[in-house]
């Protein structure tokens, strides 16, 4: 499978994909990595692994759709089968959604469908819930919506604030994202139309990294 990963900052879920693609998932490659954004930390990583970076401003665009046509462009030049969301702080049209339609996955901080949007982790400790964690969801039309693959928890307890829930947060994902990926990479999922089918390997991966964490 081959593996575009967009992002627009700092780009910790994009190296820990890029690590274990190279690690255990040797049927998926990373093929590009895409930025709407010339100042996201991540692409020194990705050009240091030597992966392609391409970066188009999404402000130079009229439109919404004019610039996730562009994208578009872009996957279809690299032949990207699949694409990883990692902190790509953009709305996507519902055209580009279509055309991606289960060939695009997104990680989100939070227990979805609690906590969509931002500010998530302040919003999280204001609201005295006692769990959050992380979602590796299908991407559909609306923000953070869409079939759920994984998810991850972790006990929030009196010592938690904003930045402690945050650092514990990241850690899940870390451990989630690339989880999700090679359930797909390996075709132990399969999904139809917005049904994901498991197959017991993938129940018993999930089940791992839910007991390790
Ligand atoms: C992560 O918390 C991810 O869940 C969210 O944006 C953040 C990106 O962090 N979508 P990083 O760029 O992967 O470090």
């Amino acid at each position: 499978m081959r593996i575009a990963i967009l992002i627009s900052g700092r780009g910790s879920n994009m190296t820990k994909l890029i690590d274990s693609c190279k690690e255990n998932i040797p049927s998926s490659t990373i093929e590009l990595v895409f930025s709407n954004s010339s100042k996201a930390i991540g692409l020194e990583y990705a050009k240091n692994e030597s992966i392609s970076i391409e970066v188009i401003d999404h402000k130079k665009f009229k439109t919404r759709e004019n610039f996730d046509e562009a994208l578009h462009r872009k996957l279809k030049e690299y032949e990207i089968d699949f694409i990883c969301n990692a902190g790509f702080m953009r709305i996507l049209s519902k055209e580009f959604v279509k055309k991606w339609f289960n060939k695009q996955i997104n990680i989100h901080p939070s227990i979805l469908p609690a906590f969509k949007g931002l500010d998530i982790h302040k919003r999280v400790i204001d609201s005295n819930v006692q769990v959050s964690g992380c979602t590796v969801h299908l991407v559909r039309a609306g923000v953070d919506e869409g079939p759920i693959v994984g998810q991850l928890s972790t006990y929030i307890d009196s010592t938690y604030d904003e930045k402690k829930l945050a650092n514990k947060v990241l850690e899940l994902e870390h451990i989630l994202y690339p989880t999700c990926l090679k359930l797909f990479s390996e075709e132990l999922i399969k999904v139809e139309g917005d049904i994901i089918k498991y197959s017991s390997e993938a129940l018993i991966e999930l089940q791992k990294i839910q007991n390790n964490t």
